[in-house]
This record gives structure tokens, C-alpha cells and sequence, in this order.
């Protein structure tokens, strides 16, 4: 009888998804990019966090979130008093999309169908882990965990289902990094840190009552 196609990964860590995920031709993107930049962090965290796709530095060093983003953010959860280690996080689309610029590599946003294709990654990862809270970081994550543009500025600090789990969206760590008026910026910074506080207490009190 013909093998059904699947629509799930059956691997039964993140250890072989991530080996999987190496090899990953779902989409164009692996055609440029360095590597597949896979999610890392813990295997039963409370907290999965997502962005929206590897930047330059992610690509060369195949880690998410060690870039310029990557500061920020670590600098807003340690403020917010929460673990990196403790937390999983990854991103939306796996591999760097860019558009070469003489020596430099432009960031491009994923589109919908790279978008969509990857899916199929972060929804394995999310079975695996199954976390307490979600937390989409931008537009990008917003739409790959819901399967809708959602308006993150009208949707922030409220608790909302994503792929199965409670979740949350937030503005992307970049966005800090683009605020042009220095006063503005640090608005930004300190709302960024209050929505990771309100996270951090919604997953300790779902760990609570589990
Ligand atoms: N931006 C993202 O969305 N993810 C990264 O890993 C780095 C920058």
C-alpha cells in the first residue's frame, strides 16, 4: 500500500530534528544561507521564544539570537529576570534570507510560502517541548504561530492561543535596535521588558497549577 505522505516530523527528540533540520530542502532559502540555524535551548522549557529568521551572525555561527537582536535580547530577559538557558528559542524560518549588497548580506523577510514551508519545523519542536507560553517576537513569528497577520501593537501583554498553547506576541528585539529618538527607544526597551516580566509570571503560574 502507498506510504501516506506525512504532515508531522516523527522524530522523538530535538536532537534528531535538528539533524533532520540540517538537511532541510522545503524551501529555496537553504540554497544561500550558510546553515540551518535551528532553535536551541531547553528540552522541557516553560518558555519557547520565536523570532522571525537568522541574521548574518546566526548564519555564520548556526545559533539563533547571538547577533545585535541577540544582545538586546538577552540584556531585556536577564532584566526581566529570566534564564536564556532556561527558555527555548528559535525562529520562524530556519534559514538567512538576504540580498547581497557589495560585501554585506541584507536582511529579507521571509515570505508567506517560506514562511508556511518552515512550519513544519517549529511545529515539531513545539510538540516536543510542549511549553507553557509561547511568545512570537514580531510580525513574522506572529503569523507563523497563528496562521494570521496579527497587529502585535493592539495585541501585546494579552493572553492569546498559539498553535495550541497560550502564548503571547511582542515587538522583535530589532525593533529596539531601529527606534531612531534615544528617548523613544528607551520607551520601547522598558515596554519590551514589561511585556517579558508579564510572560515570565504567566508561565510561572501555569507551572504552579500543572
Ligand atoms: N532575528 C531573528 O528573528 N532571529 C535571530 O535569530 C536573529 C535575529
Amino acid at each position: 500500500m502507498a506510504k501516506e505522505p506525512e504532515d508531522h516530523s516523527d522524530a522523538s527528540s530535538l536532537a534528531e530534528l535538528r539533524r533532520e533540520a540540517a538537511d532541510c530542502r522545503r524551501c529555496p532559502l537553504y540554497k544561500n544561507a550558510t546553515q540551518t540555524v535551528f532553535g536551541e535551548g531547553a528540552a522541557h522549557a516553560a518558555i519557547v521564544f520565536v523570532g522571525e529568521q537568522p541574521g548574518d551572525q546566526e548564519d555564520r555561527q548556526g545559533k539563533p539570537f547571538v547577533g545585535p537582536a541577540g544582545k538586546i535580547f538577552d540584556r531585556a530577559l536577564a532584566e526581566a529576570g529570566i534564564e536564556r538557558k532556561d527558555t527555548y528559542v528559535t525562529n520562524a524560518v530556519k534559514h538567512f534570507k538576504f540580498e547581497p549588497r557589495g560585501k554585506k548580506r541584507l536582511h529579507k523577510r521571509p515570505d508567506r510560502s517560506e514562511i508556511e514551508a518552515c512550519r513544519w519545523w517549529l511545529t515539531a519542536e513545539i510538540a516536543l517541548i510542549r511549553p507553557k507560553v509561547i511568545v512570537a517576537l514580531g510580525a513574522t513569528a506572529a503569523r507563523a504561530l497563528s496562521g494570521k497577520a496579527l497587529t502585535i501593537g493592539k495585541l501585546r501583554g494579552e493572553p492569546l492561543e498559539l498553535m495550541g498553547h497560550a502564548g503571547f506576541v511582542t515587538v522583535h528585539p530589532s525593533y529596539l535596535l531601529r527606534v531612531p529618538d534615544q528617548a523613544a527607544r528607551r520607551l520601547e526597551y522598558r515596554k519590551f521588558v514589561a511585556d517579558l516580566r508579564l510572560i515570565a509570571r504567566h508561565a510561572a503560574a501555569k507551572r504552579i497549577a500543572a
